[in-house]
């Protein structure tokens, strides 16, 4: 039999997944399970690049967790775990950091954007070595295809630099990954500002979407959107705040934007916003109550992160034995 093609993909728990997560990311990973050996990993590690609080960080873990198999990612068929309970990941991301520049480094915009909302003597080294983490996580698991946002390509683009600088230093070591996003809607925007991302680390909660918002603040963050003065609801670049209201409702209901976007002809902003709301507050209500079951069960959580941690480290030790063979580490 062929060997199925490898997915790796995780989400930082820096708060409560938004939609901008689901839509961007885990729908797409769900789509995708039953296709590819597939590991998804909440990345605690990452996390700690910026100041974190460590009950929240415990809490939102789990609540990622959570998010995952709520979402319909089935633990019988992937495998799910938290980053800092597989050690190969910060031991090869000590390796490949010796591998990595600090010129290419210093080129992530993430790493600007990020470093310029805190005070330049906070700028942590664990911030600024972000991806080669990120490049370890992948590369542990000799990924095939990696399932992100928009936001995420650079970051694939570096990984497949240090796995090919690797790969000919040593000879083959590492699969190259492709990053795989999808096209219609890589990128939902801030709701109070459609010309960038939607984030939860937005200082303005009426930016984003939370998967564990209420109907009625869903209802109400909508109805407060930021769009134009234009007045018809046309497709466009022209119209972003327009245009990410009809991506939200494409994305969740596979009608075609263009379709969408004639259906509200002679119709007036409010509605549109009423109604992709609605379909958000439907979409996310069988999740939600998952979600709260799930985080009830934090024993049925554990041994779902226990087993997952399991199965990582096994195909995680495969590759970190190669590795440091190859460096020239003396084995034990
Ligand atoms: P993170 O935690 O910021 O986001 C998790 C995933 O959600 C996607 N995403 C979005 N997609 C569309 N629109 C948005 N507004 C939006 N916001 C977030 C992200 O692209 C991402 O796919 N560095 C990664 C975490 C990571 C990782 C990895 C990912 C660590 N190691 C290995 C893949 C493979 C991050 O910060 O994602």
């Amino acid at each position: 039999m062929e060997k199925r093609k490898v997915i790796f993909s995780g989400m930082q728990p820096s708060g409560s997944l938004t939609l901008g997560n689901y839509l961007g990311a885990l729908k797409n990973w769900v789509s995708l399970q039953s296709e590819y050996d597939s590991y998804y990993c909440v990345v605690d590690m990452h996390a700690i690049t910026v100041p974190k609080e460590p009950k929240d960080l415990r809490r939102n873990t789990l609540e990622v967790l959570a998010n995952y198999i709520a979402a319909g990612l089935d633990p019988e068929q992937v495998t799910l775990f938290i980053q800092s309970h597989v050690p190969a990941h910060a031991e090869l991301a000590w390796i490949l950091n010796c591998f990595s520049y600090y010129g290419e480094l210093s080129r992530m915009t993430q790493f600007k954007d990020k470093s310029k909302k805190q005070d330049s003597n906070a700028i942590t080294a664990g911030l600024f070595t972000y991806p080669v983490l990120m490049a370890a996580d992948i590369l542990l698991y000799q990924a095939d295809l990696v399932p992100v946002g928009e936001d995420q390509r650079q970051h694939l683009e570096i990984t497949r630099d240090i796995a090919q600088r690797f790969n000919n230093r040593f000879s083959e070591t590492f699969t190259v990954p492709e990053a795989y996003i999808s096209k219609d809607v890589a990128k939902i925007m801030s709701l109070q500002d459609p010309n960038s991302k939607m984030s939860k680390s937005d200082s303005n909660e009426n930016a984003y979407i939370l998967l564990m918002d209420k109907p009625d603040v869903i209802r109400r963050k909508f109805k407060r959107s930021v769009t134009d003065s234009v007045g018809v609801v046309n497709y466009t670049d022209e119209q972003p705040g327009i245009k990410n209201l009809i991506n939200i409702y494409s994305k969740i209901t596979n009608k075609q934007p263009e379709e969408i976007a004639g259906e509200y002809q002679g119709k007036g902003y409010a509605e549109l916003k009423e109604d992709v709301a609605e379909v958000v507050i439907e979409e996310l209500k069988p999740i939600q109550e998952k979600i709260d079951y799930l985080l009830k069960n934090k024993d049925y959580l554990e041994k779902i992160y226990i087993e997952g941690a399991q199965k990582a480290e096994i195909a995680a030790q495969k590759t970190l034995r190669k590795v440091k063979r190859k460096v020239g580490f003396i084995s034990r």
